[in-house]
């Protein structure tokens, strides 16, 4: 299958940038978790949106489901079918339809549900949404064409039928999948179902509880995908270390065996052609030009880089750079790199975000990284972001730690757990391994240290490895040891997976320990590693000043956090980076007090971006190391 034949000869290929190298990829492993067609770059093809109003209708008790003694149903000739109610009940008075998702309300896809009603505000469970539309000419069987169904993401667990037919399923709110429709849509009256659970468990990935707002729904772009019978399927373009351009191409389609194939690099002024093998891949290389311009956040130069072969031709916007550590520095283009970053949640600006991540959107959160805090570096938290922000990132200039919601009390013993966050995690960097932007993989985030614990993310560490050796790998730890009040060691046994240690401290506001305590504390690694403080932060509600008693959630009391916090920071000699918690106020149902109402107030600004006192404690900070 050419996806696995594919990562075997990219493990060859791509020579690690770390210590520890990827081992061969077992076949079957990837057999579970790569996606059957990667569509690389789908947001850049040919095809028509599905985004817009679709009728949606609430299932709490998941009548669509199962029968009413709770036997599981046949979705597809219940809620599924191809039906039209309306024009049923036309046609035989005497049918019977306790549901009708052509005519329930409208909301607008994509945007979690929690916008469509004030009754949805805390709606958790079954939805499902109903979308008619025409085919053009191209998408019928006879096109000569393929065509795929295409998500962005939906937020957990998505169904899907068409004109009946059960096209498939997908676990996972934050990374992207599609169905091959092709053969399968009528000139008009194509009737879409998809349905939508937001429900967590104990075995999902994030599990049941986290600190932030689930925003159950459609959540990101819906669109049908037209692409050649033959097509590129994926590719990998980036520069090595040792000066190569070079690009893995995957196709995918009857006649990918022998199929030329081109990448065209015309900054470069570079052409590297080659053939497709038995498996429909090729790997082609070519030594950098010296006019290379090398993209970094201060010069984020991106190339077009167009690659075709046969009918298809996909252009995307490549920035070449390399990342690598060496001792306890990060190295950009064989440079140390201090990461001057702040943590994010995907929420658009406002009092009542919905996840709607437009590029405006996108633009006025980095932006407001880049040129108000002077910050190199976002982490994007808990899951993978909107590609429009990945993209983003490229073109602005900031360096991104990805991650996936391995997050606290993870089912770390379930082998259907594992296989959720191997797909999950092979789906992200699988979208995202063209984006100069990222420079970290994290596996994880505050996973309390055990046996399951540790073998369940050192297979993901390695395997996000064979997926992309050019990147660093890492997770955030929240087990740094105590010594004392202020003497702390970093030993949890996961480092030795991590080629950069994220460390959680939140020293001075959870726990009794007071701002002294974290200006004088001294920090131990056991590894020979660079540490980024991952996450350290205190609540403000914006406008509440107390510059007297500076209480907790008062903005002295933060800013005066930051001041001490980075005061440590300055005496920890492995610390390469940091992304404080948070750049922005957001959405938690875990924040009930008066201050917070439902927002985890840890933002340097507050929803609708007002900045903070202890922002300019940051954004100075930043300015001065921007300097050094
Ligand atoms: C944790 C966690 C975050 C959470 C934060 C907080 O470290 O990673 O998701 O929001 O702390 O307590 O505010």
């Amino acid at each position: 299958m050419v996806r696995l034949a594919f990562l075997s000869v990219l493990l060859l290929l791509a020579a690690p940038a770390m210590a520890n190298p990827a081992k061969p990829a077992d076949n079957a492993t990837y057999a579970a978790i790569v996606p059957q067609q990667v569509l690389v770059d789908a947001d850049l093809r040919d095809g028509e949106s599905l985004d817009g109003q679709w009728h949606y209708s609430v299932d709490p008790y998941r009548d669509g489901m199962a029968d009413f003694l709770g036997k599981p149903g046949d979705v597809s000739k219940g809620r599924g079918a191809d039906v039209n109610v309306a024009q049923a009940e036309k046609d035989n008075p005497n049918a019977l339809f306790e549901y009708d998702l052509g005519d329930a309300p409208l909301g607008e896809v994509p945007s979690a549900w929690i916008a469509y009603d004030p009754t949805l505000r805390y709606y958790n469970g079954l939805m499902w949404y109903q979308k008619s539309f025409d085919a053009t000419p191209n998408m019928l069987a006879d096109g000569g064409k393929r065509v795929f169904l295409h998500f962005d993401a939906a937020d957990y667990h998505t169904m899907v039928y068409l004109n009946g037919h059960r096209l498939g399923e997908h676990d996972g709110g934050f990374t992207p999948f599609a169905f091959e429709v092709t053969g399968l849509l009528r000139a008009s009256g194509n009737n879409l179902v998809v349905a939508v659970d937001s429900t967590r468990t104990p075995d999902t990935i994030p599990p049941t509880v986290t600190d932030w707002e689930t925003y159950g729904g459609i959540t990101r772009d819906v669109k049908l995908v037209v692409t050649p019978a033959t097509y590129v399927d994926d590719f990998f373009i980036r520069l090595t270390p040792n000066g190569q351009i070079k690009a893995d191409v995957a196709l995918d389609g009857v006649t990918k065996t022998g199929q030329a194939v081109e990448v065209d690099v015309p900054g470069l002024k570079l052409a590297m052609k080659g053939q497709a093998d038995g498996g429909g891949r090729v790997s082609l290389s070519a030594a950098a030009p010296k006019s290379l311009q090398r993209w970094t956040p201060d010069a984020p130069t991106l190339y077009d880089v167009t690659v075709r072969s046969g009918d298809d031709a996909i252009t995307d916007r490549i920035g070449f750079r390399t990342l690598a550590v060496k001792g306890t520095q990060i190295l950009l283009n064989g440079k140390p790199i201090f990461l001057r970053g702040i943590s994010l949640h995907e929420e658009e600006f406002g009092p009542n975000p919905s996840r709607r991540m437009t590029p405006e959107a996108s633009r006025a959160l980095l932006s407001e990284i880049k040129n108000g805090l002077h910050g190199n570096f976002v982490r994007l938290a808990h899951y993978p972001h909107n590609e429009v922000t990945t993209r983003m990132a490229d073109e602005l200039g900031l360096l991104v730690w990805s991650e996936i919601p391995v997050y606290w009390s993870v089912n770390f013993s379930s082998p259907d757990t594992l296989k959720t966050a191997q797909r999950m995690m092979a789906e992200n960097i699988l979208r995202d391994r063209n984006r100069a932007s990222i420079a970290l993989w994290s596996v994880g985030n505050e996973t309390p240290v055990g046996d399951a614990r540790n073998a369940f993310l050192g297979t993901l560490a390695q395997e996000a490895r064979d997926l992309d050796g050019t990147r660093l790998i890492s997770a955030a730890l929240n087990t740094a040891t105590a010594n004392g009040p202020y003497d702390i060691s970093v030993k949890d046994p996961l480092g030795s997976d991590l080629d950069v240690i994220g460390i959680n401290t939140y020293n001075g506001w959870y726990g009794n320990g007071t701002l002294d305590d974290v200006r004088r504390t001294v920090w131990h690694s056991d590894f020979n590693k660079p540490m980024i403080f991952s996450e350290f932060g205190a609540e403000a509600r914006y406008g509440y000043h107390d510059p007297v008693e500076k209480h907790r959630f008062s903005e002295d009391y933060q800013a005066d956090f930051y001041r001490a916090t980075l005061a440590m920071a300055d005496n920890v000699p492995f610390l390469a980076g940091m992304s404080p918690w948070i750049f922005k106020d957001f959405r938690s149902p875990r924040r009930q007090n008066v201050y917070q109402q439902g927002w985890n107030r840890k933002g340097l600004v507050d929803e609708n971006g007002n900045r903070k006192m202890a922002f300019s404690v940051l954004a100075d900070y930043y300015k001065q190391k921007a300097g050094e």
